[in-house]
């Protein structure tokens, strides 16, 4: 229970106004944990549920089985359309945090749509199966890694038009800082150099791709994010062992140069033998394995552009610029960091547009990227864009 001594604070995020304690200086030492700087995380949630609710055209059960104060439910809840949700499962198995969601429900409008329960979120999907209630969306949102959520939840979803998101905060895990961790997790090497937050986030799908695989599912992804300190993943979960066979064969290792940032990708059944960069004789490394597929499914990001017209959320601003830059963006797996690229053939003031312009008069795919300023994506090979950056 609550004692008399724990201090309330009244919030606001988005249009809902809500309680979470204030015992604490710092958000991490609180006993109930509300980051504020994760709105932008929980503004992609109401935007994609927006618009899977415009594709699936029914209504949809959600479950946020980690929820802390609730937040995430309670926004959904007041800011989205009505006929949106049929129902939405808050749980968390702390039960300060429980009491604040009973207690923040207590305000609202459609109690009539929410189920809340203290329950571990393993149990709590153990117990939605039981109950033959399969959810249409299921949103994990832990401390550091999805990882360990992932399998339980492909299996409690509805099937073939289940959607699972995830967040991942433990990025210095999956952008290398702790290689050995990484291994132990996600059975798979980061980087530390230019491609680790690419990297952080095909290694996290290829987790889930894996699990997915086991239960005979494929993995279709709508929309992955990296976003200062975190990851979030949104994606459709399919019933097919055909599709799910031919995902598992299409992914594989990026082989890279840390000094001059040539980068060769290769499938999970084929060899690689040279470790030396083959343009400056640097030791290559190699991260993954990888999911390779796409990380966007750009008619979902399309009309999420749409629908974000329609809502009022507090990071409009931001999104905004994220989706247009994901739409522009070329589906080819990783990308070339061009300072590197300048330093190693000697070359000074050619800008990533020029390149970007270059490339495309040339006939090739090219794009700047979403996960480096500097970043340049395309199909040319090492040598076409050095000849192209040549020209100038
Ligand atoms: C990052 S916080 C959730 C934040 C919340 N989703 C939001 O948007 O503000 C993670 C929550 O997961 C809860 N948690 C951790 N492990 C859990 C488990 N195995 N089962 C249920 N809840 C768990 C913690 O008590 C905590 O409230
Ligand atoms: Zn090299």
């Amino acid at each position: 229970m609550m004692t008399n001594n724990d201090l309330w604070k009244e919030v606001e995020e988005g249009k809902t106004k809500f309680i979470t304690l204030n015992d604490a200086e710092r958000i991490y030492d609180s006993s109930v944990f509300y980051n504020p700087r994760m709105v932008i995380n929980r503004d992609f949630t109401l935007l994609m549920l927006e618009t899977i609710g415009s594709l699936e055209n029914r209504p949809l059960v959600y479950v946020d089985p980690l929820a802390g104060t609730g937040i995430r439910s309670f926004r959904i809840l007041e800011e989205l359309s009505p006929e949106l949700i049929e129902c939405i499962v808050i749980s968390d198995k702390n039960p300060k945090a429980v009491e604040i969601i009973e207690k923040n429900a207590a305000n609202l409008n459609r109690k009539d749509k929410i189920r809340i329960q203290r329950s571990d979120a393993f149990a709590l999907m153990s117990q939605l199966m039981q109950e033959q209630i399969y959810p249409d969306v299921i949103d994990i949102d832990p401390f550091g890694s999805p990882a360990n959520f992932i399998e339980t939840s492909l299996r409690a979803l509805r099937k073939n038009q289940g959607y699972l998101f995830a967040t991942a905060t433990d990025l210095q895990v999956l952008c290398g800082r702790y290689p050995e961790a990484c291994y132990r997790i996600y059975n798979a090497h980061p980087t530390r150099h230019h491609l680790c937050h690419e990297v952080a986030l095909r290694i996290l799908l290829y987790n889930v791709l894996v699990s997915a695989g086991r239960l005979g599912l494929a993995i279709q992804p709508l929309i992955s994010i990296n976003h200062e300190h975190f990851l979030r993943i949104k994606l459709k979960v399919l019933e097919s062992k055909d599709t799910a066979n031919i995902q598992h064969i299409e992914q594989g290792f990026v082989h890279f140069c840390p000094r001059c940032s040539y980068y060769l990708v290769t499938k999970i059944k084929e060899t690689f033998e040279s470790n030396q960069c083959p343009k400056c004789e640097t030791d290559m490394e190699t991260a993954g394995p990888l999911w390779l597929g796409p990380l966007y499914d750009k008619e979902y990001i399309s009309i999420m552009q749409e629908k974000l017209e329609e809502l009022e959320l507090p990071s409009q601003k931001q999104i905004e610029k994220i989706l247009n830059l994901i739409l522009e963006e070329e589906e080819s797996p990783l990308f070339y960091f061009l300072p590197y690229v300048l330093r190693q053939i000697n070359k000074k003031g050619v800008t990533r547009q020029q390149a970007i312009d270059g490339l495309r008069d040339a006939g090739f795919k090219a794009s700047r990227t979403i996960f480096d300023p500097e970043g340049l994506k395309t199909d040319a090979t090492y040598s076409d864009l050095v000849e192209i950056i040549n020209k100038f």
